[in-house]
């Protein structure tokens, strides 16, 4: 079973944080929300306090839809997802859309990775097995925050991508580099969806915000200002703004 915090009461909403993260991502989200919703943050499979467990993003998509069977979450929740959150929350609209309410894809792309992302995966995959997660994630940053984040932020993302165990840390990779191709399914989505992007992601860029939004039937699109890859902790009022509005609306 996942590890999750689970705060607050009301309707469900889920948060799924991003490569190489945990739960902690999501603090200011869930400080905002918690007085309105119960707030379900799991640690995905082999990160923060969740065991190791499937080594593909649809078997994330299931250690999730197990979290809310463990937890006997019933009704259809609102599903949140930032980059790889995203393309598990994207598996689980494929696989369990009848447990969805609403469905956010934060800083996320549909498209599977290309030859030469695979080959970066696997390269990392090498780095990771020598134990060097902190490498990894030094190698990440200059693209997970935008050029005006702040210095703090750097630290912390660098502080908790480091402590991740490799084992857990590999596992991801594999599902990262391995993920299908998420686009044909968006047609299908049938709940209310916005999708959000850092105006200066260089991960997960707006054109590719903009290729979901056109994908999924009605979805919304907001982009957050002077915010990189990691929209959610470089512009935490702008997001929860737009989160918060769009939930507000959901039946
Ligand atoms: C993430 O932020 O979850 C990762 O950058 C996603 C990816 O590398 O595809």
């Amino acid at each position: 079973m996942l590890v999750a915090a689970d705060v607050g009461q009301g309707p469900v909403v889920v948060l799924l944080h991003a490569f190489p993260l945990t739960r902690a991502m999501w603090r200011p989200q869930v400080e905002s929300l918690r007085d309105l919703y119960r707030v379900i943050t799991p640690d995905l499979p082999g990160f923060g306090d969740s065991a190791l467990g499937a080594s593909s993003i649809e078997g994330f998509a299931d250690a999730v839809a197990g979290l809310l069977d463990d937890k006997e979450v019933n009704e259809p929740v609102s599903l949140c997802g930032l980059s790889m959150g995203g393309y598990v929350a994207m598996a689980f609209a494929r696989k369990y859309s009848h447990r969805l309410a609403s469905l956010i894809l934060a800083d996320t792309k549909a498209g599977p990775d290309d030859a030469a992302g695979k080959a970066g995966r696997d390269k990392l995959i090498a780095r990771v097995k020598t134990g060097d997660v902190a490498g990894v994630v030094e190698a990440m940053l200059p693209k997970l925050l935008g050029p005006e984040a702040d210095p703090e932020l750097a630290d912390m993302v660098r502080a908790l991508g480091s402590s991740q165990r490799p084992e857990g840390v590999a596992a991801a990779l594999l599902a990262l580099r391995d993920r299908p191709d998420a686009l044909p399914g968006l047609a299908g989505v049938r709940v209310p969806t916005l999708v959000i992007v850092g105006q200066e992601d260089a991960i997960t860029p707006p054109d590719e915000a903009r290729k979901i939004a056109a994908a999924v039937p009605g979805a919304k699109l907001a982009m957050i200002e002077k915010a990189g890859h990691l929209a959610n902790v470089e512009q935490v009022g702008a997001f929860n703004d737009v989160l918060l509005a769009f939930l507000a609306g959901v039946a």
